[in-house]
């Protein structure tokens, strides 16, 4: 069996030890491909594997196609939007992610960045605390309550939205749910938010839910690109010159963003949030673990396609 480590941007390398152990312990041998820019290396390197262990790279039809012998793709991650689930399903291929592995290391950035936007981007003029604010959590799920967990050691108030999350869990853990997601952007000075990118998610943070947030607002992206409408965005915070965004994840339009929203708009130029040691172990060992078990067991706990 060969399992492939396919990481445009690769994990520490001590992940890449933890994941050779597993595998080599299990009898199976790894390969890695590590920082390619060609989608062709990435078709050439699957063709004879049986297993792919991937972060946010791109596994759609043509690299299923090209992988013969694919049994399983794991994203050492949270979201899986970058996997054509179908084109899986279509041809026997297993999908799992390893969630919750990596929530911790992106909550914490997220504080980083809400820390960085209230001290208006540390630029040497007096900001405002997290100390007391109400802070909205829009999607209760791994990373949500690492960031309420956290958040709440700063004082804040905490709100959440997640029609997929009960109410008695999000409020046993001493976060007040909001019934819809108007509510959360009306009640709440942050937003911070963790959907995955789907049909229904995309572009749906847009200038009237914005709108409904109050002055000096602040919208914290470490979700996906595609949640927002960047058009509506910049169009939005130019009428708002209170509002600040920042982000982890580089929106299409940049430059335009940087330009016209010097001072209370922030991206980091590469997708940092999952970007430690301790989440690259955690996520991609339990992926190696996860590709063992299944193969060798069958164990699909984790699968996400049909
Ligand atoms: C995830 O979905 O787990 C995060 O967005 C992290 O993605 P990354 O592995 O590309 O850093």
């Amino acid at each position: 069996m060969k399992v492939l480590i396919a990481t445009d941007k690769p994990f520490a390398k001590s992940a890449v030890d933890g994941i050779r152990q597993e595998v080599e312990a299990a009898g199976f041998e790894l390969a890695l491909l590590e920082k390619y820019t060609e989608k062709q290396q990435l078709l050439d390197a699957v063709a004879d594997v049986d297993a792919i262990i991937i972060r946010s790279d791109i596994v759609d039809a043509d690299v299923i196609a090209a992988a013969k012998n694919l049994k399983i793709v794991v994203r050492a991650g949270a979201g899986y939007d970058n996997v054509d689930l179908e084109a899986a399903t279509a041809a026997g291929v297993c999908v799992m992610n390893t969630p919750g592995q990596n929530a911790n290391a992106v909550a914490e950035l997220v504080m980083g960045l809400l820390v960085y936007a209230v001290r208006n981007l540390y630029n040497g003029t007096s900001g405002t605390e997290l100390l007391g604010k109400k802070l909205g959590i829009h999607a209760y799920g791994n990373v949500g309550r690492n960031v309420a967990r956290i958040a709440k050691g700063f004082g804040m108030e905490l709100y959440a939205f997640d029609p997929f999350c009960p109410a008695e869990v999000i409020q046993s853990e001493g976060v007040k749910p909001l019934a819809t997601v108007e509510e959360l952007y009306k009640t709440c000075d942050i937003v911070s938010l963790h959907i995955p990118a789907t049909a229904e998610t995309k572009q749906s943070i847009n200038a009237k839910l914005l709108g409904l947030m109050p002055k000096g607002g602040i919208l914290a992206n470490s979700a996906r690109k595609e949640v927002i409408n960047e058009a509506e965005i910049l169009e939005f915070m130019q009428a708002r010159p209170d509002f600040k965004y920042v982000t982890d994840i580089m929106p299409g339009n940049h430059a335009d963003m940087a330009e016209k929203l010097a001072g209370r708009y922030f991206s980091t130029p590469k997708k940092m949030g999952a970007q430690t040691s301790e989440a690259n172990n955690n996520a991609g060992i339990a992926a190696a673990k996860q590709i063992v078990d299944f193969i060798k067991n069958g164990n699909a706990q984790f699968k996400v396609n049909k």
